[in-house]
């Protein structure tokens, strides 16, 4: 799937099977989504990663064809959702935040029932028995909805999703609510998925985007902040910084000192290490001027034995909690850039698998 992908992106001419193009969702005063762009390749599994707020669900309910946009269009399989709605949706799954069950309904009632809606009548019973398969809810195809724990009734809602084989699976937030056990069997129905199909899921949990996403979408107040791979997200921001994290024999304030002389090596925090008579340190280059070197050199004319020395890098936490805080836009992280580019503010994107920010914003 992922080699399909590359192949369909090396083909002028081949459409990307999801197009967002200049969204924007205006609810009275308040811009929810606010001019957004991307596309999704065949066979990805696409995060948006977001705070509350964010606009996610606003974007997943406008692709998938729940809501109008106030501006803007997508196209499924060049298919666009508002001109020719049923087509667009045929090839779409989807799986919003409150799974859409019926309480009162038998597993295998809600199910055909859905598979009227989707009009699946060739293969219907082979079709619902596969779909109750891959959520691993076969066996119990008489019990009734209300009666399942939430987790199972999330999963009932991706079969659903399911049913018709959909190009695309759009989930919003799959796992919130579950126990750790379901959420890890969760991610294993998702990942799994991702062999059929292109999935696009949403999360605030920043474990949940990186374990089963090939790419992330980083949502900020309507806007996209940043995309790329949890590792190129990680890798960019930390290039820019040269941040090093050193543990030092020595005491800190003839370290300091020491480090005086050496005006390529900036400071940012020292502390007593763990061990006895060790100093932490957390330094970075100007710019992204690389300091190991400098680190050596400062350390053993000064016979201050270097015991650790390992680039400092920024968990998806920390990046995520870097682009969505505009004190953080303002501050430190602009300096992360890199390129210097001038701040958060900056809209990245991804180019062949790397991540670059917009300049010019
Ligand atoms: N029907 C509506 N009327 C008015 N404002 C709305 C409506 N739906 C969403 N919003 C606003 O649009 C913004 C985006 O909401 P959205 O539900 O898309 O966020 P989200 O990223 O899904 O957040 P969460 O993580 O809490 O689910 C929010 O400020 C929300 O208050
Ligand atoms: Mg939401």
């Amino acid at each position: 799937m992922v080699y399909c992908a590359r192949f369909l992106r090396k083909c002028p001419g081949v459409v990307n099977l999801i197009e967002v193009r200049n969204l924007t969702k205006v609810y009275g005063q308040h811009t929810a989504i606010d001019n957004i762009s991307f596309t999704i390749d065949d066979g990805e599994i696409v995060g948006f990663l977001g705070p509350n707020g964010a606009g996610k669900t606003t974007t997943m309910n406008i692709m998938t064809g729940f809501i109008a946009a106030t501006g803007g269009d997508v196209k499924i399989s060049g298919v666009d959702i508002v001109a020719e709605p049923e087509r667009a949706k045929a090839n779409i799954g989807y799986l919003p935040d409150t799974p859409p069950v019926y309480g009162d309904m038998r597993i295998s009632e809600y199910l055909n029932f859905v598979a009227d809606i989707k009009k699946v009548r060739k293969g219907r019973k082979e079709a619902i028995e596969h779909v109750m398969k891959a959520v691993h809810i076969d066996g119990m195809s008489k019990r009734l909805i209300k009666n399942l724990s939430r987790g199972y009734k999330q999963r009932v809602g991706l079969a659903q999703a399911m049913l018709g084989d959909p190009k695309v699976i759009i989930m919003d937030e799959p796992t919130i609510g579950l126990d750790p056990k379901q959420i890890i069997d969760m991610r294993e129905v998702i990942k799994n998925l991702s062999k059929k199909h292109t999935v696009i899921l949403s999360s605030h949990i920043l474990q949940e985007v990186s374990a089963v996403c090939d790419r992330v979408l980083i949502i900020n107040r309507g806007k996209i902040v940043a995309t790329g791979t949890p590792d190129s997200l990680s890798e960019s921001l930390t290039k820019g910084a040269a941040q090093m994290q050193v543990r030092v024999k020595g005491q800190r304030e003839q370290i300091q000192k020491a480090l005086g002389e050496f005006s390529v090596i900036k400071d940012i925090s020292m502390a007593a290490g763990l061990e006895q008579g060790t100093t932490d340190l957390l330094l970075r280059g100007e710019d992204s001027t690389d300091i190991r070197e400098a680190i050596f050199r400062c350390m053993s004319k000064n016979n201050f034995p270097i015991l650790l020395m390992k680039p400092n890098e920024l968990t998806l936490e920390e990046i995520f909690l870097s682009l969505t805080d505009a004190a953080a836009q303002r501050g430190s992280v602009a300096g992360a850039l890199p390129g210097g580019a001038a701040g958060l503010g900056a809209e990245p994107h991804l180019d062949e698998g790397r991540v670059s920010y917009d300049s010019d914003l």
